[in-house]
């Protein structure tokens, strides 16, 4: 799977699974995750809370000489010169690229007076009081400058959507409008960590991924050596890996080369098809709709499972994906 920020990992662990190598093309993700295996490997919930809760704590210089001696050398040497991202000024969650996109978020919402709708807007219970504070802070959102947002390339450069993703939706305005609306109104996003830590800039005791709940710990410390981690791209690691695997959890990536006038796509899923058992699911979503994204050798060699819509609108917490596509190999 790619590794991300190393949650999916986490819950993929909960179900017991052979082993799992989590390979991702940034090393920095890897670094991330090194560190919160450091934490479970250390075996003290407590600090793997300290750092990842809200994000913020005084003692990150301690919590991190706990810690340093289960990370790998380059990680180690990352997270010296950076464990002060936890610090209680800024905090972890304002960082690099993302803690950009989530300060110019709130940025708007302050300046246009919304911040207490929203806090709202996340707790409300009652599915019509949702909807009628989501209309007034459409309503003011999408007015003025801001509604430009979802168009600028450097915004959503910090959101890591790159121009080819956004090329994809024909009307991301209108898009992000349902979006948000399903979310915040359907769905409701009081136990929607995702968006909470962007709006509300942490997560709380009762709304936080699976990783950071104690009744998991347990479970995940005693699976944790059962992961494997890799500074490569998918396809890399496919050619220089002797082993076949039976799940791909491939995220949006493949967004990132669809239409990016090479070969990077086809490559990848003659790696994915030539390393995977008999019957191997692929899982992965996108900014397009339908099959037409895959190379006709992919559509041919591979059966797609249906997943039911309703389940997805229900449970899709970023919900800014189209498509979701799960695959079976034929043979
Ligand atoms: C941040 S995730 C996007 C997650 C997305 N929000 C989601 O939930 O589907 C994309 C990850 O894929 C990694 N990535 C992109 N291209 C890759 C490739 N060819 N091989 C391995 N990892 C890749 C990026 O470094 C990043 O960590």
């Amino acid at each position: 799977m790619i590794t991300s920020a190393g949650e999916n990992a986490f819950d993929y662990l909960l179900d017991k699974p052979n082993s799992i190598d989590c390979v991702d093309i940034n090393p920095y993700q890897n670094y991330l995750f090194d560190l919160k295996c450091g934490l479970y490997k250390n075996n003290q919930s407590e600090l793997l809370s300290e750092l990842f809760l809200t994000g913020k704590t005084s003692h990150y210089r301690s919590v991190f000489q706990e810690v340093k001696r289960y990370l790998k050398e380059d990680s180690e040497i990352f997270w010296d010169h950076r464990i002060h991202w936890f610090s209680t000024n800024k905090g972890f969650y304002n960082q690099a690229l993302t803690g950009k996109f989530a300060a110019l978020l709130n940025f708007i919402l302050d300046k246009k007076g919304l911040r207490s709708k929203i806090e709202q807007l996340i707790v409300e219970e009652s599915l019509q009081k949702r909807k009628e504070i989501f209309s007034t802070v459409e309503h003011t959102l999408w007015k003025g400058i801001s509604k430009n947002i979802w168009k600028s390339d450097f915004v959503l450069g910090l959101a890591g959507i790159p121009n080819n993703q956004k090329e994809s939706v024909a009307d991301l305005n209108n898009y992000m409008r349902r979006t948000l609306r399903n979310l915040f109104v359907n769905q409701g996003a009081k136990d929607n960590y995702f968006w909470r830590l962007y709006l509300l800039g942490g997560y709380t005791y009762d709304c936080k991924p699976n990783y950071l709940h104690e009744i998991h710990f347990n479970t995940i410390r005693d699976q944790i050596s059962k992961l494997k981690v890799y500074n490569n791209s998918i396809t890399d690691h496919l050619n220089t890996s002797k082993k076949k695997y039976s799940h791909f959890i491939l995220l949006d990536h493949q967004d990132w080369m669809i239409g990016n006038g090479t070969n990077e796509l086809e490559n990848e899923w003659v790696n994915i098809l030539r390393r995977s058992t008999p019957k191997a699911k692929i899982l992965f979503r996108s900014v397009h709709t339908g099959l037409d994204i895959l190379p006709d050798f992919v559509v041919k060699k591979t059966t797609r499972i249906p997943i039911d819509e309703n389940y997805l609108n229900e449970n899709d917490r970023v919900g800014t994906y189209p498509s979701t596509l799960l695959l079976e190999v034929n043979v």
